[in-house]
């Protein structure tokens, strides 16, 4: 493509967050960012990332280098250089050069196990392959947004989403879809927020660190191919309970896990048990309600959309729970503006 010629748009794109029920906890390739293990979520609405990119020569910052703007500040640098490799991508993609400025801002509180850059990733992939020209389908946008970061490859997609493991040393089938859209089954996702700042430590070198030194690190691989046929099948189904006994099962041997690395990874704080024996107690007094969690110390807690002032009055009252939000499932990653 020439660059001269090349027409220089600005395309914007939204996408939801999107939480695991089935944990993607470890790698089979730090480079391209594939999964060891399959992994099975739900894309959110009302919560996730708006990114705008435009390619061209009069994009790039003082350095010569992406402008990445974020919340409408200069992204800190670790974050725009994860943005700029990202951009990378694209431009081998298309065959362009051209710096891009990408302006991005976050409904979800950055960096507290809240997956917010499963929604960053999911809508930069989409708006700057969008801006370079490029017209890729939802299967190969998700094997893009993987590239940025693991879960984000799930939120390409709306509601009830598998994400495969795959086989290929390229990661082309390490790709997610839909198993039932955003409409299929009204249910709602609490999220307690039992603290406020940044996790303690990253997904990737913890997963990193558990796989290197984690004995039971196997027996959590072994483990996830049955919870995925277990999750698809509830569903599928619309049973909650057991897509809760799976969720529960899922993110607590998930914690087992990266608990026994060396040092150990201990992403839970005191409200965090507190809000686990809420839920325990809910569940006793007749309310179907199942907790995940992910790599932070909030708790995400899956009941029928009925049920949600129930468990939203309950988690309020929890010591430690500092913020309360219920999300309904929700699209995959979409444009909303281009010209
Ligand atoms: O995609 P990453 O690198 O942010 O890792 C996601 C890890 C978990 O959120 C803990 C689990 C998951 O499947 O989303």
């Amino acid at each position: 493509m020439s660059e001269r010629n090349f027409p220089s748009k600005s395309v914007r794109a939204v996408a939801g967050t999107n939480i695991a029920l089935v944990k993607y906890w470890g790698k089979r390739d730090a480079a391209l960012n594939l999964p060891a293990t399959g992994s099975l979520s739900l894309t959110l609405a009302d919560f996730g990332s708006e990114t705008t990119v435009r390619f061209a020569s009069d994009a790039a910052g003082a350095d010569g280098r992406d402008r990445v703007l974020f919340g409408g500040a200069p992204a800190e640098p670790r974050f725009a250089g994860r943005v700029q490799r990202f951009l990378d991508l694209v431009r081998d993609l298309a065959s362009i050069e051209l710096p891009a400025e990408v302006r991005t801002t976050n409904s979800v509180p950055t960096a507290a196990g809240l997956a917010s850059s499963a929604a960053g990733f999911a809508a930069l992939a989409l708006a700057a392959t969008r801006a370079a020209g490029l017209h890729l389908s939802p299967t190969e946008l998700s094997a893009l947004a993987r590239r940025g970061s693991g879960s984000a490859a799930r939120s390409i997609f709306g509601g009830f989403v598998e994400m495969a493991a795959g086989t290929r040393a390229d990661g082309a089938d390490a790709v997610a879809r839909t198993i039932a859209g955003e409409d299929f089954w009204d249910v709602r996702l609490c999220v307690a927020i039992t603290a406020t700042g940044e996790k303690a430590i990253g997904s990737t070198p913890a997963m990193d660190l558990t796989a290197r030194t984690s004995p039971y690190y196997p027996a959590w691989l072994a483990a996830v191919p049955a919870d995925l046929d277990e999750a698809r099948a509830a569903v599928r189904g619309r049973d909650l309970a057991r897509l809760g006994a799976v969720a529960e099962r899922s993110a607590t041997r998930m914690h087992a896990c990266a608990l026994a690395a060396d040092p150990s990874i201990l992403y839970w704080n005191p409200a965090t048990l507190a809000a686990i024996a809420t839920v325990k107690e809910l569940r006793a007094g007749g309310t179907a309600a199942y907790f995940t969690i992910d790599a932070g110390p909030h708790l995400k807690v899956l009941c029928a959309a009925a049920d949600a002032p129930t468990v939203e009055a309950a988690l309020a009252a929890t010591p430690g729970v500092v913020r309360l939000l219920t999300l309904a499932p929700g699209p995959g990653a979409r444009i909303v503006s281009e010209g």
